[in-house]
């Protein structure tokens, strides 16, 4: 069986740095699962659909025709235009958590997730990869930091990358992207069983990815 390890946690707890930089220590495959959801979100918004058309929803999630490029940094294509870009917004966040909230559409995106698990081994990054997609995983880590560090992470990270963006109202879209991640009926975010905690508030990302090792015992 190819091993998998899952990294779950909240919106700017550092899990997707951490899970990249894992993968890449182990020579491991590595799934974004947020970033299949932001895909999601941009061809829905694209082919002018509403987001709470959950049908409509679905048959775009079942025809999308996404490819990853294992690049640094990560391309990602939908039916062959590059919106690794797109897919970094909040706006394309929120939308994501919208339709994520819903049964079949995670349903119809389940094994696009699940194609990933390939020899010698996979980091997987998301929300429910513990509990839901990978419940077999060999190693389970669950990645948290206070609401407060976890905008003011993300503030900087967009600015960064050139954004536009206000600290106040980042902080309001993310504590509203979390009560809807954890509140919702499907796959809400939680610690899955037998997965260690790791709050990552006073911790850098180098101790974060060392504490993560320890756990896996490489
Ligand atoms: O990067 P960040 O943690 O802010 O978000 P993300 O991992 O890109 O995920 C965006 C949204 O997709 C989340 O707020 C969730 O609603 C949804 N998502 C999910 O439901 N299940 C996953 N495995 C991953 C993301």
């Amino acid at each position: 069986k190819v091993p998998v390890i899952t990294i779950d946690g909240p919106s700017g707890a550092g899990k997707g740095t951490v899970s990249r930089a894992l993968a890449k220590k182990l020579g491991w495959h590595f799934l974004d699962s947020g970033a299949i959801y932001r895909s999601l979100a941009v061809a829905v918004t694209q082919a002018a659909i509403d987001p709470q058309d959950i049908d409509a929803v679905v048959r775009v999630a079942e025809s999308m025709d996404l490819r990853f490029e294992a690049n640094d940094p990560p391309r990602i294509f939908l039916g062959g235009q590059d919106i690794s870009h797109k897919i970094q917004t909040e706006d394309c966040g929120s939308t994501a958590s919208k339709i994520a909230a819903h049964g079949p559409v995670r349903q119809a995106l389940l094994q696009k997730q699940r194609d990933f698990q390939r020899e010698p081994g996979l980091v997987a990054d998301g929300r429910d990869m513990g509990t839901v997609v990978f419940p077999d995983a060999s190693y389970k880590i669950f990645l948290t930091a206070s609401a407060e560090v976890r905008a003011k992470r993300r503030h900087k990270q967009l600015k960064e990358k050139g954004a536009d963006v206000n600290l106040d109202r980042l902080t309001k879209e993310i504590e509203e992207r979390d009560r809807r991640d954890k509140e919702r009926a499907e796959a809400p975010l939680t610690v899955p069983d037998g997965a260690v905690l790791i709050d990552s508030s006073d911790l850098t990302i180098d101790q974060v990815i060392a504490r993560c090792l320890d756990i896996i015992g490489g």
